[in-house]
């Protein structure tokens, strides 16, 4: 059976935040140091201790948004001991992550640099659970009071004169887990209660995002809406796709059956019933949408990889988190009345990682290529679909076969994206323009696909999945035929003309 959809490509239904392609690095294994920071002296090729490659590779994905320092590592971080010369600094125990001392040579300074670098919005999560409402006063005074005061003059001191802009703060992280086991009552009045020092300064206005709920805890959002909404700006959600057990084993990244890979593209799509029914509590509370769902912490978790440091995190990552990825992207344009950020977890080294490192060499996941096919939706009109899809049976369950999401630029430009999450069968695909014209049009097209479930790069094969010319396609005056691939992404870019194409890139 064909999948079947219409493309109403005058019927415009919100702007796709950018920031829902946001990123998050945690002081977790080998994130943020050897992944990110590998220090001046460092003989891997850096700027100012940020390594090169993995800087050029994030640049390219136009990171909008990048979270940081956790996580559970946010709740036992003090920030004061990540600042001033870095000999100097004090250490100490990352007692969530593996045990391993934390000697802060990655501290808000070098943070905010990264930040810089890479054009993007800095958005720190701070700490409720072991820190005190004056410590998160006091940072928020020291990134971004412009004058006078004893932390301003500190940050002056440590070498840097002018405030930083601040825009996204974090009030904890799972508070209901390792920020602090609360009830959400009690985090509720504490959030409340911290909120409060969180202050503006000059022009500096922050977006204020509260701690949410933890997968289905739906009695947490009631609870927080009710007792803090109006305090907040943003509300997170955390949610991560484990194919099994969290406690009993969760599976393979890379050695898995064909049950396992349907358990997790169900898994992935199960976002949606999170998001809809957290959305639909938070209407009750903000009928005017002025809160926003931040989806701050999503995608696989598996086991480790065999003989590395459980602590750490680290797994590889195949064309299935490519589909887990692009489910999450295509769920949440459709939300994006509510969803208005969301942080894959994490960057580089650890989960569903984007970026893999090993010494001095460096490898783009399946995961990096679809953030990079997708970068064309970024604060684009998401667009009307009307479609009804093929059935992908496995063992006599189904699931829709096909997922498609499509948006239009600032410039008109129409980017679609599909995937077939299909393990075994192609999926034929008629589109339906309706709006417009595709008399004048080019369509150009890109693909990640593999022919092996667990496809997936290695730093000896470090190009076994990556983006090539999607060609299947079949264009009339108002329809377009594209013949999907299993396994199979794809984004097309309708343009008026080649040259056009070639001028934006
Ligand atoms: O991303 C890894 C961990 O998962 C984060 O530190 C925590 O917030 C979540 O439980």
């Amino acid at each position: 059976m064909k999948s079947k959809a219409i493309i109403n490509v005058d019927m415009p239904k919100g702007k796709i935040n950018k920031n829902i392609y946001g990123h998050f690095a945690e002081h977790l294994g080998r994130c943020i140091y050897e992944g990110i920071w590998v220090g001046e002296d460092s003989p891997i090729p850096n700027t100012n201790g940020i390594r090169n490659d993995v800087l050029q590779a994030l640049k390219n994905l136009k990171v909008p948004v990048l979270r940081w320092p956790g996580g559970c590592f946010a709740d036992e971080y003090h920030w004061k001991d990540g600042v001033g010369p870095r000999e100097q600094r004090k250490k100490m125990i990352n007692t969530h992550w593996g045990g391993v001392i934390e000697n802060n040579h990655f501290g808000t300074h070098e943070f905010m640099m990264l930040c810089e670098m890479l054009e993007c919005e800095p958005y720190i999560c701070g700490n409720v659970g072991s820190g005190t409402v004056q410590e998160m006063s006091e940072w928020i005074e020291y990134m971004t009071f412009d004058g006078e005061s004893p932390m301003a003059n500190w940050r002056k001191e440590n070498g840097r004169e002018k405030p930083w802009k601040l825009k996204y703060f974090g009030v904890g992280n799972e508070n209901w887990g390792c920020g602090g086991n609360m009830r959400p009552e009690y985090y509720a009045d504490l959030y409340r209660r911290y909120q409060t020092y969180v202050r503006n300064y000059g022009d500096n206005q922050i977006y204020k995002i509260a701690c949410g709920a933890n997968v289905d805890d739906y009695y947490w959002t009631e609870v927080l809406m009710k007792n803090a909404g109006r305090f907040m700006d943003g509300l997170s959600l955390h949610y991560y796709t484990i194919p099994g057990n969290f406690w009993l084993g969760k599976g393979s990244a890379t050695d898995f059956t064909e049950d396992e890979w349907f358990i997790t593209l169900k898994k992935a799509l199960y976002i949606d019933e999170l998001i809809t029914r957290h959305s639909t509590i938070m209407d009750k509370y903000d009928p005017e949408k002025r809160v926003g769902l931040i989806v701050d912490e999503w995608g696989t978790w598996y086991d480790v990889e065999p003989g590395t440091n459980p602590g750490f995190l680290y797994q590889q990552n195949t064309i299935r988190d490519a589909l887990v990825a692009a489910l999450h992207f295509h769920i949440f344009h459709n939300h994006c009345d509510r969803v208005r950020m969301a942080n894959i977890a994490q960057t580089v080294n650890v989960l569903q990682a984007v970026i893999l490192t090993r010494g001095e060499q460096m490898i783009l996941t399946p995961t990096y290529h679809v953030f990079d096919m997708y970068k064309v939706h970024q604060d684009a009109e998401l667009l009307a679909i009307e479609s009804s899809c093929a059935e992908y049976e496995h063992r006599g369950e189904t699931l829709p076969q096909v997922s498609i999401t499509a948006s239009k630029n600032g410039e008109g430009t129409v980017h679609i994206s599909l995937c077939n999450i299909d393990h075994r069968n192609e999926a034929v695909v008629d589109l339906e323009f309706r709006g417009d014209s595709l008399a004048r049009k080019q369509v150009f097209g890109t693909m990640l696909t593999a022919n092996e479930m667990n496809a997936h790069n290695t730093f000896e094969k470090p190009d076994a999945v990556k983006p090539e010319p999607f060609r299947q396609i079949e264009l009339g005056q108002h329809t377009l035929m594209a013949k999907l691939p299993p396994m199979s992404v794809v984004t097309l870019a309708i343009v008026e003309n080649k040259a056009a194409l070639i001028e934006r890139q």
